[in-house]
């Protein structure tokens, strides 16, 4: 048995299945009937049960059904199927929208919205926490010890906000406990700027759609504000069910970057992080953008808890929202489920087992199509990643260690995009980042995706890409963790504001005196933003640190900085800047720092990155990958897994280092140090570690 087992406690191999919805088919027994021998052929062993199932469950109110779940439940027991059950309030039964109006969300134009979708209530209705808590107590007493049962869904892809007037004043309540005085708050948000000094803790209200753009302190409170509403939300879900059985894990799926909330504060009420994850296939000619990604979104859910995520949904063929429906490729269906597996999965699942036969989700992919068997192209290629899935068992529940860490931050991301300048047109925060990621995605480095509040010593390089707003504390650690050894890489826009977005005086980064401008060895003075089509020379200085020798263009954004301690590396060779430099290292303590002045196309950070891990020894798993071949591991006692991807449409050659890997899906030795690859195929292998 391996050193750890799934992520999931009791579990000790992959888990494979599907969002199950019996409530769906509840008139036809036969078919349910057939649904548990399907999933067995399918090699399909979880299903996440109830998700929309209030209706069937209470449908009027105070009145509970509950014989069919304990029918399905049962029936899967006794199959050895096993069950993630779900909360029900991702959506409400009519009565209760009706007998309870304040459970109705209040949108931002301060229009209450009508019954009906889903994902919509009030988190603060006191009528909608008192009728949650009311039917996961009693899903709670009935199933936390049913054997099925090996954990909580909880409710399901929290999202959105509330204007109502409880929220408002909460919201109040909460501004007030974190400033203490209107007098500090006015200050923080700079209230002064136009005259909107509040006299009255009872003027402050939400932002209003219009008003979006003045008062930024606000806005960022508000949206700090709504994540701590779904957490507390989260939190009075999950107490009924830990108060029976204390073991059971809670698990809620998250979507990639969700701009709603900030997913740091989420994940610590929750044991087991998940997603869905949706990506779009086969839209562009060149699909490594993509797929790399889908990767770095995989990282960031195993990186919060630093331990393995599931897969909680994803299409096993196509969905029906997206602007084309588009179908997987041959082979795309088990690279895009093993690359979540190689990021750190436990996991397969799929939205969802049998299709619906009516409304909005008719035709979105699912295991078992409207024809009613798994002997279709889809089935049949579910039912090949679910023989491939056990075939790796071993690999179930090892660890990722990652020397490089990428920070994403979700209160820079959204303080940027609320402010005006310096390129309203697009400062591209989430494709920058992602662009570096992909400097370390080509050469097969496992990568965490960290925030700021992170610890930064684990790591031997932090990357921190347009890191504009600074919390307290975060400068000193940056600047302890270069002087002690670590290479820390910042951008453009960096150390702009601080925590209630007010900008620092003195100089950027940072301000004055500021930890971050020692760091770095620079005062970057201004920033110019150019038009989509013009571009800026740069050139690599001979004999730099890191020995790049090409020559580059800048795009978007160009800052103009001033050496301090910092040598250059590069400078801009043309328009307003030229001359001066764009790219620079200082050395500081044990470790140095580098600042990317300017935006670049993906050239430049291939060849920096690569530098930069030779010159700073970061280790690559193999070396020599070919562009379109992904390359992760996981570790497990004295085992190094090697997932190895092929993201072309056409056949790749791998060069293996010298040593006898074992291929798990294929189940033979290879010695040659030669790896054959297919359109799309994925290789697991195994070796002793080093
Ligand atoms: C989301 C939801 C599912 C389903 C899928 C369809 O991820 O959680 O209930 O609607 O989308 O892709
Ligand atoms: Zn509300």
């Amino acid at each position: 048995m391996s050193q750890f087992s799934s992520v999931i406690p009791n579990i000790h191999s992959f888990l494979h299945g599907a969002d199950y919805n019996p409530e769906q088919w509840l008139d036809r027994p036969d078919i349910l009937e057939q649904d548990v021998q399907l999933m067995k052929d399918s090699h399909c062993n979880v299903m996440s049960v109830g998700i929309f199932s209030w209706a069937a469950l209470e449908p009027k109110e105070g009145e509970f059904h509950f014989e069919w779940l304990d029918g399905v439940l049962d029936r899967l027991a006794k199959n050895g199927i096993s069950v993630f059950l779900a909360t029900p309030s991702g959506a409400r039964p009519a009565w209760l929208s009706q007998r309870y109006p304040d459970v109705l969300r209040v949108d931002k134009n301060r229009v209450k919205q009508l019954h009906g979708e889903r994902h919509n209530h009030c988190y603060n209705s006191p009528n909608y926490l008192n009728k949650v808590g009311i039917i996961n107590q009693k899903l709670a007493e009935r199933y936390s010890h049913h054997p099925a049962v090996i954990g909580w869904h909880i409710s399901n892809e929290y999202g959105g906000e509330c204007h109502c007037e409880t929220c408002q004043s909460h919201f109040r309540e909460w501004l007030k406990a974190r400033y203490g005085t209107l007098d500090n708050l006015n200050q923080q948000w700079w209230t002064a700027f136009w005259s909107h000094t509040f006299s009255d803790w009872s003027q402050i209200e939400s932002p209003s759609p219009k008003g979006e753009n003045s008062l930024h302190g606000l806005n960022l409170d508000w949206k700090r504000y709504r994540t701590e509403c779904v957490v507390a939300f989260c939190q009075h879900e999950i107490e009924p069910l830990k108060a029976r059985n204390p073991d059971l894990p809670v698990i809620t799926n998250f979507m990639e970057y969700f701009y709603d909330y900030d997913y740091w504060k989420l994940k610590d009420v929750i044991d087991v992080v998940s997603w869905d994850n949706y990506p779009l296939w086969h839209r562009d000619a060149d699909e490594l953008e993509l797929a790399s990604y889908t990767a770095m979104y995989h990282d960031l859910m195993r990186t919060m808890k630093q331990q393995p995520f599931l897969l909680m949904e994803s299409t096993p063929s196509q969905t029906n929202w997206q602007p084309i429906t588009k179908l997987k490729k041959n082979g795309m269906h088990i690279l895009s489920s093993l690359q979540a597996v190689a990021h750190g999965s436990d996991s397969v699942q799929y939205f969802q087992w049998r299709k619906s036969r009516g409304s909005v989700e008719k035709f979105h992919g699912a295991v078992i199509d409207h024809v009613g068997h798994a002997d279709t192209r889809t089935g049949r290629e579910v039912t090949k990643l679910g023989e491939q899935l056990a075939a790796i068992s071993d690999v179930c529940g090892s660890r990722t260690q990652s020397q490089v860490a990428i920070v994403f931050d979700w209160d820079s991301r959204w303080t940027m995009d609320d402010a005006s300048g310096p390129r309203n047109q697009g400062l591209y925060y989430e494709q920058v980042v992602s662009e570096h990621y992909r400097g370390f995605w080509e050469q097969g480095i496992n990568c965490d995706i960290i925030e700021q509040l992170s610890d930064f010593t684990p790591y031997k390089v932090v990357v921190a890409p347009m890191l504009y707003l600074i919390k307290p504390g975060v400068a000193e650690r940056l600047e302890s963790f270069v002087k002690s050894g670590g290479v820390l890489v910042a951008t453009y826009w960096t150390g702009i504001v601080n925590e209630t977005d007010l900008c620092f005086l003195g100089g950027f980064p940072g301000g004055s005196d500021s930890p971050l401008r020692r760091t770095f060895g620079i005062w970057a003075e201004e920033i110019d933003s150019l038009y989509d089509d013009e571009r800026v020379d740069c050139q690599t200085i001979s004999g730099n640190v890191l020995n790049l020798q090409a020559d580059y263009k800048a795009k978007h954004l160009c800052e103009h900085l001033h050496l301090e301690t910092a040598q250059a590396v590069a400078s801009y060779q043309s328009d307003l800047f030229e001359g001066t430099p764009c790219l620079t290292v200082n050395q500081h303590g044990q470790g140095c720092a580098y600042y990317v002045a300017a935006r670049h196309d993906v050239e430049f950070y291939r060849e920096f990155y690569r530098q930069l891990v030779a010159v700073h020894g970061v280790i690559t798993p193999l070396n020599n990958l070919p562009l379109g071949i992904s390359v992760t591991t996981r570790e497990q006692g004295d085992k190094e897994y090697l997932f190895i991807m092929n993201f072309l449409n056409s056949a790749q050659n791998v060069e293996l280092n010298k040593q006898t890997y074992y291929d798990l899906i294929n189940k033979h030795a290879i010695t040659d140090g030669v790896l054959e690859l297919n359109p799309y195929e994925v290789a697991i292998l195994a070796k002793d570690k080093m």
